[in-house]
């Protein structure tokens, strides 16, 4: 029986170590479900040829506790969108052209309104800017 117990304690230790690199690596498989930024002087940058061709983009900014969804308007403008449930916080995400929210389903335009509670209020909105070549989602 002891035997039994040291081979499963060190087949667990083995696997721990194993995933160490694996968890390493996420912030690579993160960059498959959107950018990664870091905020700085109350920013997030982005390339805007991030959106060159495409309508949105997630953004997973360091500093900053949600996802922003940076989206292109029809205008040429864009706008940052935090995918954070005003209902009760659930993480929203993009599903065939409109926000849905994981925990009760409100749905919300690209753009943060709501057009389906339990929300009734929209999704926070910051200001994006261009500047040169990059982005400047403002925070705040
Ligand atoms: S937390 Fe999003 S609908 Fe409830």
């Amino acid at each position: 029986m002891e035997r039994r117990r040291f081979i499963r304690q060190g087949l667990h230790a083995c696997a721990a170590l194993a995933a160490i690199p694996a968890l390493a690596s996420l912030e690579g498989c993160a960059s498959a479900k959107g950018l990664t930024a870091t905020v700085a002087d109350g920013a997030v940058r982005i390339p805007a040829a991030e959106l060159a061709d495409k309508r949105f983009v997630t953004v997973n900014a360091k500093g900053h506790p949600d996802p922003l969804l940076v989206v292109k308007e029809a205008d040429g403008s864009y706008r940052a969108v935090v995918l954070n449930c005003p209902h009760k916080g659930g993480p929203v995400s993009e599903k065939g052209g409109e926000l849905v929210c994981g925990w009760h389903d409100s749905r919300f335009t690209l753009d943060g309104k709501v057009t389906e509670g339990p929300s009734k209020k929209d999704l926070r909105t910051y200001p994006v800017e261009q500047e040169g070549d990059q982005l400047r989602i403002a925070l705040g």
